[in-house]
């Protein structure tokens, strides 16, 4: 009986080292500890044996089972650690992994642009202003000199709002150049005024390479006593030098504009054929870039300003033409259709 007692240990304590699991602990116990358990029957059975049988088997048999109670929590033990150890070792943080890249944004070549342009106006004592780009007809033609059935408003394929309100007066629409803001800063500054006017304008267009139905501009104008054409040229001249350089050539010639008199128009040398004449600038070796002149005396006098007291000058541009020109990018549709191959390279 003692030797069964020891084997039943030794073979309970083999196949116990090499249990990994709970649920193989379990049954384990089971089998050696529990109800039906060899051990138990022994332990059970002693009431039957004699005397002296009885006590060396009980010593023995209780002490097989502190010893494998013993080994069986130890063994919990050893299981929970593992177990432990496993879990935290699939939640650890690997530091030295690189991290998710954050790519860097970039502003769009023609805020770039736009940008610059504003900057260098405000360094000649220019402020930025803007305006809305739902506008009033009164405000994006009539102010302007341009009323109704005048040729001018062919020239500018209009977003209409609405064609006609319901008194038949003042009409909305997208406005279709930034001169508009011109207009409401007539009425509402008192000169001195030296302001430069950035925004969006819309025209009822098909896009093609030189067309978008919504674009760039930037209007300027200047208001104050003695204010003349050489001020216009000496300001324009400056802004062309400082955005194109020092050795682009300027011309400027007679042009129409309603709000103006007399009206101008400035050219460039062009960039790619340095004014011997290719494709792009049509083999003029010119390249147009902005309008500008004499503030009509009578868009003065319409917000308020006494053209006997104050003279006026005033450009407009379209900002697109820059970027494109300079970096001799031949399709304007490029900067609206998002595609960062094309965008990265600013
Ligand atoms: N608004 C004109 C256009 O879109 C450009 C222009 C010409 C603006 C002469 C001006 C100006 O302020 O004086 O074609």
């Amino acid at each position: 009986m003692l030797n069964q007692l020891e084997e039943l240990k030794l073979n309970a304590l083999q196949e116990l080292e090499s249990i990994n699991t709970v649920k193989e602990l379990e049954s384990w116990r089971v089998r050696y500890l529990g109800k039906k358990s060899n051990l138990t029957k022994v332990l059970r059975s002693l009431a039957s044996l004699p005397l002296e049988e009885r006590k060396l088997v009980g010593a023995q048999a209780n002490q097989v089972k502190v010893d494998l109670e013993d080994s069986l929590r130890q063994k919990e033990r050893v299981l929970q650690e593992t177990r432990l150890a496993v879990s935290a070792k699939k939640e650890r943080i690997d530091v030295t992994l690189p991290g998710r890249p954050f790519p860097r944004g970039r502003l769009h070549p023609i805020t770039q642009t736009l940008y610059e342009i504003c900057d260098i106006f405000v360094s000649m004592g220019f402020q930025v202003v803007e305006g809305p780009e739902v506008e009033w007809d009164y405000y994006n033609f009539e102010a302007l000199n341009i009323p109704k059935e005048h040729p001018a408003r062919d020239t500018m394929s209009t977003s209409w709002i609405h064609f006609e309100t319901e008194s038949g007066e003042n009409p909305m629409l997208l406005r279709t150049h930034t001169t508009s803001v011109t207009a409401r800063i007539i009425e509402t500054m008192r000169p001195p005024i030296r302001v430069v006017e950035p925004g969006k304008v819309y025209r009822y267009e098909a896009s093609d390479a030189t067309h978008t139905p919504m674009f760039y501009q930037i209007d300027g104008l200047v208001v104050d006593k003695g204010i003349t054409m050489s001020e216009l040229k000496g300001t324009l001249y400056e802004f062309a030098r400082r955005f194109f350089g020092e050795s682009r050539k300027i011309r400027f010639r007679c042009d129409y504009f309603p709000f103006v008199e007399p009206g101008v128009e400035m050219a460039i040398e062009c960039l790619v054929c340095d004014g011997k004449g290719c494709r792009l600038c049509g083999n003029t070796g010119w390249i147009e870039i902005l309008g500008a002149g004499m503030t009509h005396p009578q868009v003065l006098q319409r917000g308020g300003l006494d053209p006997e007291v104050y003279t006026s000058f005033a450009f407009g541009m379209g900002i697109d033409r820059l970027p494109m020109l300079r970096y001799q990018i031949d399709d304007t549709r490029l900067f609206y259709s998002s595609d960062l191959r094309f965008l990265r390279q600013f």
